[in-house]
């Protein structure tokens, strides 16, 4: 039998927690807040079945959507990008900044591909994404864990880590972040920026969670402070259309996106042409704020079902983070309690989360009392149930 590559069985422990993951959603008796899914009443299945029955009967694009497309993506989902999705955050580009991906996960890979060699380092929030560590690693990344409090990343950390070990990127969700739900604030956002500029290295800035804010203030993205070109801006369909659709993009200089190009032929050469058309319509036909609004309005009923139920089940030794939007609560519970072992007995309630450990690159042991519990794809009615399933495994183990 030949022999996989080394780099496979290099992000093995990363990958079987996501197959995990996966697997974990297939109960259908289990009430599981461990995937990272929106709700499915969120997804716009009316809007998208008119809309591609127009487009693949009618309308002269049944051609377009079928044939070959260009690796850039359609123009019309790139200005859809430059004008409804980045204009409005305070990021000025043009549609040569813009290219087309096949989900916010292949824009990690394909930079990953412009930049990464064996054995390069990039720093990654503690905790942070396991998708992401997962492909750093299979391009044989090291992948060095900063400090994080509940105001994101500790600059002072980030840099003594530029310094110690010469990293080529720095990744970071800086936005309702997966999977603690915090939020970088704005003089850190800054600091990132300045950081990347002033030791050349590239801030890798994932952001598919801040359209979905339910409460607080918007905050302008890192890329907006960046004055050299090291941010690097990619972001995600899935939340805010349809994760099935596979669709995101990257923002970045002329020179880097043209590099892009070449590694996205690479890849795949261009994301589907359908789902490219579909989206575009769905924006350009003015269809998206009404849209927003409305998955806002199911995630934030969610949010605060859950962050109820927290308060009211879970006794007061128990932290848990307020998200503003996004998907995601962070819970710690005592020290004594080892979250990896009490999910056998969460399973068998049938309720699940996902184990803080996994989103650790470094020192997991000290955070086996954590969970990261996502309420995005639970009806509110369920989040009770699952919640009071939950409490009462926590509560035997105390
Ligand atoms: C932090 C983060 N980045 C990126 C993604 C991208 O997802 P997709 O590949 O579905 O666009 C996700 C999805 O869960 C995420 O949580």
């Amino acid at each position: 039998m030949a022999k996989f590559a080394k780099r496979i069985a290099n992000m093995q422990a990363s990958a079987d927690v996501i197959r995990q993951l996966f697997e974990s959603m297939t109960d259908p008796e289990t009430i599981s807040f461990g995937g990272g899914a929106p709700a499915r009443e969120a997804l716009p299945v009316e809007l998208v079945h008119d809309i591609a029955s127009e487009v693949l009967t009618r309308d002269k694009r049944g051609i377009q959507a079928l044939q070959y497309g260009n690796p850039t993506g359609i123009p019309d989902l790139r200005r859809a990008v430059t004008d409804r999705l980045l204009a409005p955050k305070g990021l000025t580009a043009g549609m040569d900044n813009v290219l087309i991906v096949s989900g916010g996960i292949e824009s990690m890979n394909l930079v990953s591909q412009l930049y990464l060699e064996p054995g390069d380092v990039v720093l990654v929030e503690a905790p942070t994404f396991v998708q992401a560590v997962q492909i750093f690693q299979l391009f044989e990344a090291r992948c060095i864990a900063c400090e994080t409090d509940d105001n994101g990343l500790v600059i002072e950390d980030v840099e003594a880590k530029i310094k110690k070990y010469s990293p080529k990127m720095v990744y970071v969700i800086p936005t309702f972040q997966n999977p603690s739900g915090r939020t970088t604030s704005l003089e850190r956002r800054k600091a990132l920026a300045e950081l990347g500029s002033r030791y050349d290295v590239i801030i890798l800035e994932d952001d598919p969670y801040s359209e979905m804010r339910y409460s607080g203030t918007k905050l302008p993205p890192i890329k907006s402070f960046d004055k050299t070109g090291n941010t690097i801006f990619v972001n995600s369909f899935s939340k805010i259309f349809s994760p099935g659709s596979r669709l995101g993009y990257i923002f970045a200089s002329e020179e880097i996106i043209r590099k892009v190009y070449d590694v996205k032929t690479a890849t795949n050469s261009h994301a589907s042409v359908l789902a490219q058309i579909i989206c575009a319509e769905f924006f350009n036909r003015g269809l998206y704020d009404a849209h927003l609004k409305r998955i806002c309005d199911i995630h934030r009923e969610r949010r605060d079902v859950m962050m109820d139920c927290i308060a009211k089940m879970l006794p007061d030794s128990i932290k848990a983070v307020y998200p503003d939007g996004g998907l995601f609560t962070w819970v710690e519970l005592p020290q004594s309690v080892n979250t990896t072992a009490l999910l056998g007995d969460a399973l068998a309630q049938k309720v699940a989360y996902v184990p803080g450990r996994e989103f650790f690159v470094e020192d997991r042991d000290n955070h086996d009392n954590c969970m990261r519990i996502s309420f995005g794809g639970v009806e509110p009615e369920k989040i009770c149930i699952g919640m009071e399933r939950l409490a009462r495994v926590i509560k035997a183990r105390l």
